[in-house]
C-alpha cells in the first residue's frame, strides 16, 4: 500500500503563514485567488499575521503591485471591495511582490532572501505555501528551483505547494511529475487542487447520501437505473485556445473535475470522515473504472466540436475559428460517455457524462434515474416520464430535487412528474463560498480532503489515457461537429442504446421561480 494511505490527516487551527503565488500577474490569480484570499480576510478567517507573496516575471514596485490588486479586487470581487474600502487598504498591506522568472534559478536565491526578510520583519513564522498558477511545463522548474534553495525544507516551519490541474499531460507524465515532485515534496505537502471539490454542493453529495436514512438504501444497482452527469458551458475557449488545442476536453473537464464528481456519487460510505478515509474510498471507484476497449470507443464515447453557428442574429464563431486554434484541429470540445463502475453496488449500471463549450446554458448537476415502479399501474395515464429522479444541482442554483409523479386533479388517475426541491439560496444566512476560499482555507489548515491525491489521479488517467491515445492513433474515430446553443452532436443520444431515452435538458426543471 502507498505511503499515502497510511498516512492521518492533520487539522490545524490557520497558523500564522505566507503564501507565495507564482504567476501572480496572471488571469487565475486575478480573477480566483486573491478575491478568494480577500474574502477569507473580509470573514475573519486568515491568521493575525500573514502575507502574501506575488511572484511574477513583469518588473513592478510594491506600491504598483497593491494598486493592481486593488483593480483587480474592484472587478472581480466587486461587492466585497466597493463595501469595504476599510478592509480593502488594510488587505493590502499584507501584499507584496517579488519578481521571478521562473527559469531562472538565481531568482530563488533572490525570493529566499526576500520570504526570510519579510519572515524576519513581520514576525512570521516559516510556514509557507507555494501556490503554483503558471503553466504546467513550468511545474518541475519551479519546484527543481525551490529544492535547491532548501526552500521545501521543513524544520523552520511546513512548506506547501498547491499544483493547479492538468497535473500531467498523461498517465507516464503525471507519474513522472509526481516523480520529480516527490524528490523534495512528500506526499502530504503536495496539494492537487481539482475546483469541482471545492464546490460546497459537490461537498453537500456526501451529506445528502450520507447523513440521510432514506437515500442511502436506494443508492445502488438494485434501485438506480443510470447516473446522467452534466457540465455544460455555454462559453467557447475565449482566449484560452492556445492551451485548449492541446488539451481538449478529456484533459480539462473528464479526467478531473467529472471523473471527481463521479467518485464522490458513487463511492462507498467512509468508516469516519476524515481526509484519507473520504480519499480512500473515492479512490476505489476511480480504480473500479471498466476500462474501454479501442473496439468499444466509437460507441461509448461520443466528441464533437462546436462550429460557426448564427446565434440571436449574431455569428458565434467556431472552435477552428478561435485564437490559438489550428484551423484543421481534431480538438473535442464536447465529450458524452458510457462509463461502468464495476463492483458490487454499481454493477452492470450505466454512468453517463457529458461536458462541453458553447453549449445553450451554463449548468452542473448529477440526475440519478431510478428504476421504474415494478407494476405500471398508470402506464397509459403519464403525461410524461414516470420514473422518479434524484437530481443534485451543482450549480447554478444549487440545491437538490426530487422528481416524482402525482395525480392531476379531477376525474380519471392522470399522472404528471412533478419536483419537490430545497434550493440553498433558502439557507439566506449562509453564503455559499466560492470554491477557491474553501480549498485556500484547507491548505491553510493542512486539510487535503478535497484535494486530489496521487493514487486518484494515476486511476483517473489510466483510465482516459487508452481513449486519448486510440483518437491519436486511429482518425476514423468519428469527431461530430455541433452547432453552438445545441446540447452538442445528436449522437450523444445514441449512448443511451434505447430510442425512449434521452439526455435530460438540465435548464428546464430546476428553477427558483
Ligand atoms: C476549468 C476548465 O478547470 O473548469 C475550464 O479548465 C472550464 O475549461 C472550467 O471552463 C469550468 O468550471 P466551472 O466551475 O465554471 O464549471
Amino acid at each position: 500500500m502507498e505511503e499515502v494511505i497510511k498516512r492521518s490527516s492533520r487539522k490545524n487551527p490557520v497558523e500564522n503563514q505566507i503564501l507565495v503565488i507564482f504567476g501572480s500577474n496572471g488571469d487565475l490569480a486575478k480573477r480566483k485567488l486573491l478575491p478568494a484570499i480577500f474574502q477569507l480576510y473580509l470573514d475573519d478567517l486568515l491568521p493575525e499575521r500573514f502575507a502574501v507573496i506575488g511572484a511574477g516575471s513583469q518588473e513592478k514596485s510594491e506600491d504598483v503591485n497593491r494598486l493592481d490588486i486593488a483593480n483587480s479586487m474592484l472587478e472581480f470581487a466587486k461587492t466585497g471591495a466597493e463595501e469595504n474600502p476599510d478592509k480593502l487598504q488594510s488587505f493590502l498591506e499584507h501584499v507584496y511582490y517579488q519578481q521571478v522568472n521562473n527559469q531562472s534559478e538565481e531568482d530563488f536565491g533572490l525570493l529566499k532572501t526576500y520570504i526570510e526578510h519579510l519572515s524576519a520583519t513581520l514576525d512570521i513564522p516559516k510556514n509557507i505555501i507555494y501556490y503554483f498558477s503558471i503553466p504546467p511545463f513550468l511545474y518541475e522548474t519551479v519546484a527543481a528551483h525551490l529544492i535547491k534553495y532548501g526552500l521545501n525544507a521543513e524544520e523552520d516551519g511546513w512548506k506547501r505547494i498547491i499544483i493547479e490541474k492538468p497535473f500531467g499531460y498523461s498517465y507516464d507524465t503525471a507519474v513522472e511529475l509526481d516523480k520529480n515532485l516527490r524528490s523534495g515534496f512528500n506526499e502530504d505537502q503536495i496539494y492537487r487542487i481539482d475546483h469541482y471539490l471545492g464546490k460546497e454542493t459537490v461537498q453537500n453529495i456526501m451529506v445528502t447520501r450520507f447523513s440521510n436514512g432514506f437515500f442511502e438504501p436506494i443508492w445502488n444497482r438494485k434501485y438506480v437505473d443510470r447516473v446522467e452527469i452534466t457540465a455544460s458551458e455555454k462559453i467557447g475557449v475565449g482566449t484560452r485556445g492556445g492551451y485548449y488545442d492541446s488539451s481538449g476536453t478529456m484533459r480539462d473537464m473528464i479526467q478531473n473535475h467529472l471523473l471527481q464528481v463521479l467518485a464522490v456519487v458513487a463511492m462507498e460510505p467512509p468508516s469516519i470522515f476524515d481526509s484519507e478515509s473520504i480519499r480512500n474510498e473515492s479512490v476505489k471507484v476511480l480504480q473500479a473504472l471498466r476500462p474501454i476497449k479501442p473496439s468499444e470507443i466509437s460507441q461509448n464515447v461520443v466528441r464533437g466540436q462546436y462550429i460557426e453557428t448564427m446565434v440571436d442574429e449574431a455569428i458565434q464563431k467556431g472552435y477552428r475559428q478561435e485564437k490559438g486554434v489550428a484551423p484543421n484541429s481534431r480538438t473535442e470540445t464536447f465529450i458524452a460517455m458510457k462509463v461502468f463502475v464495476d463492483n458490487w453496488r454499481w454493477g452492470d449500471i450505466p454512468f453517463y457524462i457529458r461536458t462541453g463549450k458553447c453549449l445553450p446554458d451554463h449548468v452542473t448537476e448529477v440526475v440519478i434515474h431510478l428504476k421504474p415502479a415494478p407494476h405500471q399501474l398508470f402506464k397509459q395515464r403519464c403525461v410524461a416520464q414516470s420514473t422518479n429522479m434524484i437530481i443534485l444541482r451543482i450549480s447554478p442554483d444549487a440545491g437538490v430535487a426530487i422528481d416524482f409523479g402525482m395525480k392531476i386533479p379531477g376525474a380519471g388517475y392522470k399522472v404528471q412528474n412533478v419536483n419537490m426541491a430545497f434550493h440553498y439560496s433558502d439557507l439566506a444566512e449562509n453564503k455559499i463560498s466560492e470554491a477557491y476560499e474553501r480549498l485556500l482555507l484547507d491548505c491553510m489548515i493542512g486539510d487535503s480532503t478535497l484535494y486530489a491525491r496521487i493514487d486518484a489521479v494515476k486511476a483517473s488517467w489510466k483510465f482516459v489515457d487508452p481513449i486519448l491515445q486510440e483518437w491519436k492513433k486511429n482518425p476514423d474515430i468519428p469527431l461530430y461537429f455541433y452547432e453552438c446553443n445545441t446540447w452538442g452532436p445528436k449522437e450523444a443520444n445514441a449512448l443511451f442504446g434505447n430510442k425512449e431515452l434521452k439526455w435530460r435538458a438540465p435548464f428546464k426543471k430546476f428553477k427558483t421561480d
